[in-house]
């Protein structure tokens, strides 16, 4: 009897025998070897790992697939390790790994994207795109994914928060009244949003009632942010906000301490500037923005970015 076999029907002894099923039930094992997920059976109930294992010699071979390894290899309890699931989402910002490195030479570069011709990259974010997504509660709440919108080979990629209830609606970051704002910003410094940027967010989906996104949901969410970023390999990256400076640069600082500043992310230099919701509602912000966004026009300019998108417009 080989072992899909010899799951299954340990699966459906142990629903025969209304037995709750616990290393089995994760869905990533079920998956592994394509077995019906069995009924659900309340977290509460289940009996430790170690005791179900006791009773079940085809536990050691599964308990090599199940995630997170340590948890059960530990001896803790199935409980025990949903509490720690359930208490990412207490995750301090500060935990996530700090990604910020000022030293361009210290890091690999960011080159996945970096010799990608427009039709890879436009077919690698597609790919991306269709996967979809729903690793975490917001794929239940959303009316649409908000991917990113733009060019996909632009010099620049801009990264926001979070979508908001118009941009849920449309599945298009920024076209709420942050986002004109936005628009109207770039336009100022001559970036056409369409042609010389690519947009998106941390989360691809909008928090319930505009909350703040969890650090759980920005832990889950940022690597598609990441490889969004590896294909563009655009040449320089605008932070709106704290969430995204803190995301992207695992960096703690408020945004006061951070702008006028020049990071890099994986050899690519970017800048923090204030939220433009944030300018929305404090006007006392919007001279610093301004100053800001000249200076991140500044280092496109000493990038040589500046003047290929002249060249590109003529
Ligand atoms: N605010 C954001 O951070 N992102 C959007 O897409 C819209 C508003």
């Amino acid at each position: 009897m080989n072992i899909k076999t010899l799951f299954a029907a340990y699966v459906r002894q142990q629903k025969q025998l209304q037995l709750p099923d616990v290393v089995f039930g994760d869905v990533s094992v079920c998956r592994v070897f394509s077995v019906k997920k069995p009924g659900a059976v309340p977290v509460k109930a289940r009996p430790s790992v170690r005791q179900e294992s006791a009773e079940a010699p085809a536990i050691k071979t599964v308990k090599k697939t199940v995630a997170p390894a340590a948890a059960t290899e530990n001896g803790q309890s199935v409980t025990d390790s949903r509490n720690k699931l359930a208490s990412l989402r207490k995750i301090d910002r500060s935990e996530i790994a700090p990604r910020v490195r000022r030293s361009a030479a210290a890091q690999p570069a960011a080159a996945a994207g970096a010799a990608l011709s427009f039709e890879q990259k436009r077919d690698a974010l597609k790919k991306l795109f269709f996967s979809g997504c729903s690793l975490c509660h917001l794929a239940q709440s959303r009316k649409k994914m908000v991917f990113g919108s733009g060019n996909v080979d632009a010099p620049v990629v801009i990264v926001g928060e979070a979508p908001g209830e118009e941009e849920d609606r449309q599945g298009i970051p920024f076209v709420g009244p942050a986002g004109q704002l936005l628009t109207q910003m770039l336009a100022a410094v001559k970036l056409d949003r369409a042609k010389d940027t690519f947009i998106t967010n941390v989360l691809k989906c909008h928090p319930p009632a505009n909350r703040n996104p969890e650090s759980a949901e920005i832990v889950t969410c940022f690597p598609l942010l990441k490889k969004q970023i590896e294909i563009i390999h655009p040449k320089a990256i605008l932070l709106l906000g704290r969430i995204a400076a803190h995301a992207v640069l695992g960096n703690a600082g408020s945004i006061s301490s951070m702008r006028s500043k020049v990071f890099t992310y994986n050899t690519i230099p970017c800048m923090v500037i204030y939220h433009p919701a944030a300018l929305l509602h404090n006007v006392a912000y919007k001279r610093p923005a301004w100053e800001d966004l000249k200076k991140f026009k500044e280092l496109l300019d000493s990038l040589g970015v500046y003047g290929s998108l002249q060249q590109q417009q003529k």
